[in-house]
């Protein structure tokens, strides 16, 4: 049960859009999946109390430092996945999570130069594994990005990230309004009717590459961790 953490200490960056949108194509894929929705903003808590059957994702609202790992322990037996959202804000909760993590994603605005926020975390993750030796993968995954235009800020972000050898995914989100038209109507974007939502085809394709690029990276982590097991038993053999 790969449990993946959405995180980024600024605001609004875009981490619970993305959380949904994972989360609603796993779903959309055959997969179980639970939401723990440490924002204190709640928005994925109201969007499942507004979505009624339309989606089988289960959120668990108001999370905690305190009542993180219950949480991912209940969540074991009953989830093929586990996403986690995080607050806009540097919180204990933050490295706590991160602890619990398969893969960390780090949303960073494509629209605005303001990437400190995913600075911040990327910083940590790089401590952990230069000081704690404590490796835990993490990509950034560029968000509201204009689907017509690369802008100036967003080849800046991307440069400052080449230079840090940080691993950015190859799809972005892109900005559409149907992945605000999600929270405000509800279900998922299998469910919102096309031609009251504009571009909902697009956004349906951004949304399952996202997810297809977030399994492809989880399969290479399982085939590398198979890979580090079978060299640890021929060398105890
Ligand atoms: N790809 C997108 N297309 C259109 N609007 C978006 C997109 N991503 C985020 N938004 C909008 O930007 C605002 C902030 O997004 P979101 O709530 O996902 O960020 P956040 O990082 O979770 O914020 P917080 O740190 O406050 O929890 C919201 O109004 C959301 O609808
Ligand atoms: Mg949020």
């Amino acid at each position: 049960m790969p449990v993946i953490t959405f995180a980024n200490t600024k605001g609004g960056a875009g981490k619970t859009t993305a959380v949904l949108l994972l989360a609603t194509e796993l779903e959309q894929m055959g997969f179980r999946v639970t939401v723990l929705d440490a924002d204190p903003q709640y928005w994925i808590t109201r969007w499942r109390e507004n979505s009624a059957d339309k989606t089988t994702v289960k959120v668990v609202p108001y999370v905690t430092l305190a009542s993180l790992e219950k949480h991912i322990q209940e969540s074991r037996s009953e989830s093929d996945y586990v996403l986690i959202d995080l607050p806009g804000a540097r919180t204990p909760l933050l490295a706590k999570a991160i602890g619990y993590s398969n893969h960390v994603l780090i949303p960073i605005q494509g629209c605005s130069m303001d990437a400190q926020g995913g600075a911040h975390v990327i910083e940590l993750m790089q401590y952990l594994a230069d000081k704690g030796n404590i490796h835990i993968p993490f990509s950034v995954v560029l968000t509201r990005v204009n689907s017509m235009v690369t802008t100036r800020a967003l080849q800046t972000v991307k440069t400052l990230l080449a230079e840090r050898r940080v691993n950015v995914m190859d799809t972005p989100i892109i900005e559409r309004s149907a992945f605000r038209d999600v929270f405000d109507c509800g279900g998922t974007l299998h469910t919102l009717t096309a031609g009251r939502v504009s571009n909902l085809e697009k956004a349906r394709e951004n949304a399952r590459a996202f997810a297809d690029e977030v399994l492809m990276h989880e399969a290479l982590r399982c085939r590398k961790l198979q890979l580090g097991k079978a060299a640890s038993l021929r060398a105890v053999a």
